[in-house]
């Protein structure tokens, strides 16, 4: 009894040391989804983030970024055009940004965050469009738009024109055709638009 009660307290004071003491328990995750893709015009703020959860963990998180050349991350220099940032989302869960303060076409590309020296993230796509670029092709396809909706119409008018001519020509050929044949009253002769209602003798 007295041996069983020892072994108990000896199990029960080792699994205090463990969880107290050093970080046996502690299990970083970063969360990104894959194909996360962030898109931002020239010379603007641009915000990316990653998930960071330190379950069983006594710390805040050791959050670095870096920047995939090749299979290689290097890690980012932060400079006066790159910050990062941090916030608490809930208990031993935290939210990670980058920031680019004034996004260029050189920072287009793809980014990991990471937590201490091993885990890593997925790759987040960053990529920057050309403001102006994007306003002229926008422009092209804005004036092939406004082209596009008359085309039925020209289709439409171009239909009914031709039909009108042809059956404007027709007429006016068996006109000319039947003429002789016609056996009109003296007055309607003259007076064009009465002639469709003609009864004629052969
Ligand atoms: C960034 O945060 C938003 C919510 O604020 C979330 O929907 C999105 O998945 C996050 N993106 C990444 C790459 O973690
Ligand atoms: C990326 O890697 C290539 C060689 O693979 C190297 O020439 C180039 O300088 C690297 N770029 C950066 C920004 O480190
Ligand atoms: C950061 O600076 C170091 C040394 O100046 C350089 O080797 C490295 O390529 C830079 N990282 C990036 C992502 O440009
Ligand atoms: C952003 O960078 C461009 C050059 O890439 C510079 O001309 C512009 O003044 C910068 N804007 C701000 C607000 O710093
Ligand atoms: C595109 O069109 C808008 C007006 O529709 C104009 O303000 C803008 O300057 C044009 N952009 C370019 C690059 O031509």
């Amino acid at each position: 009894m007295i041996i069983q009660a020892t072994i108990l307290i000896l199990i029960c004071v080792n699994v205090i040391a463990t969880t107290n003491g050093t970080e046996m328990n502690c299990v970083p995750l970063i969360r990104v989804p894959r194909n996360s893709v962030f898109r931002a015009p020239v010379m603007t703020k641009l915000k990316i983030n990653c998930t960071i959860t330190l379950d069983g963990c006594h710390r805040n998180p050791r959050v670095s970024w870096c920047k995939l050349n090749g299979s290689e991350c290097k890690a980012l220099n932060y400079s006066h055009h790159i910050r990062t940032e941090r916030k608490d989302i809930k208990k031993h869960e935290w939210m990670a940004f980058l920031i680019f303060l004034n996004i260029s076409m050189e920072d287009t590309g793809l980014y990991r965050c990471k937590e201490g020296d091993t885990s890593v993230s997925h790759a987040i796509i960053v990529t920057v469009t050309d403001k102006y670029k994007d306003e002229v092709s926008r422009n092209q396809s804005n004036t092939h738009d406004d082209l596009k909706w008359l085309g039925p119409y020209v289709y439409i008018c171009s239909g009914v024109g031709l039909v009108f001519i042809v059956m404007t020509v027709s007429f006016l050929y068996y006109m000319d055709t039947h003429k002789k044949d016609l056996i009109l009253p003296p007055h309607l002769y003259l007076n064009s638009d009465l002639l469709t209602s003609v009864v004629y003798r052969v």
